[in-house]
């Protein structure tokens, strides 16, 4: 599969909202998306501003995904991450976390950590997470509400510059209460 990152333009508010509309995604807080918001969001620069840049995810020529960065001015960025129904499970997910990171540590200097958050249940970005050298940090338990009512947990991930360079995985040092 041939696979590519290309920087998403404002023009492109359409392509867009009937990518993030014509899809349901069950791990968001919202899980169906209205056109008309995207429009909205497109404008005010929430994928692509002083702070945010979003790429598209294209494999084979067809538009598979979409990666928006954001918080790229406060040193700890995150990301949020939607690959199409379709294309999921052909290790596109692993390749653009990667690529990300990459980009990422490599286009802002001042970039000492990137973090992502999910819902505890969602295997594969946690997959995804821990192939790409992301170390567990966080558990918050009942904090995000489901659709049905149902109250999941919520795992926070996180890379260092210096893990990303060395090639390693430093755990937190979770357990310090000791007495
Ligand atoms: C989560 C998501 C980004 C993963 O991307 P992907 O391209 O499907 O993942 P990959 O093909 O790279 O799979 C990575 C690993 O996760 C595993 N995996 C993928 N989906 C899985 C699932 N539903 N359950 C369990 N494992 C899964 C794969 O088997 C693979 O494991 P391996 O490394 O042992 O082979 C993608 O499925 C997606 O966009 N989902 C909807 C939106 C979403 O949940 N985004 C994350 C919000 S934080």
């Amino acid at each position: 599969m041939d696979l590519g990152y290309r920087r998403f333009a404002p023009s492109e508010a359409e392509p867009l909202a009937d990518f993030l509309a014509g899809e349901v995604w069950p791990f968001h807080s919202a899980p169906v998306v209205d056109k008309r918001a995207v429009a909205r969001w497109v404008a005010d620069g929430y994928y692509d501003g002083g702070s945010a840049r979003t790429f598209w995810i294209v494999a084979d020529g067809t538009r598979a995904g979409v990666v928006r960065m954001f918080d790229l001015d406060d040193g700890t960025p995150l990301f949020d991450l939607r690959i199409g129904a379709a294309w999921r499970g052909r290790g596109i997910g692993t390749h653009a976390v990667g690529w990300l990171t990459r980009y990422l540590f490599t286009e802002f200097p001042a970039v000492n950590r990137i973090e992502g958050t999910t819902r505890r249940d969602n295997r594969g970005m946690r997959r995804v997470f821990r192939r790409c050298g992301y170390a567990k940090e966080a558990h918050y338990r009942q904090a995000w509400p489901g659709g049905d009512g149902t109250l999941h947990d919520t795992v926070g991930y996180a890379i260092l510059r210096s893990d990303w360079l060395s090639g390693t995985v430093t755990p937190p040092d979770f357990y310090d209460e000791h007495g």
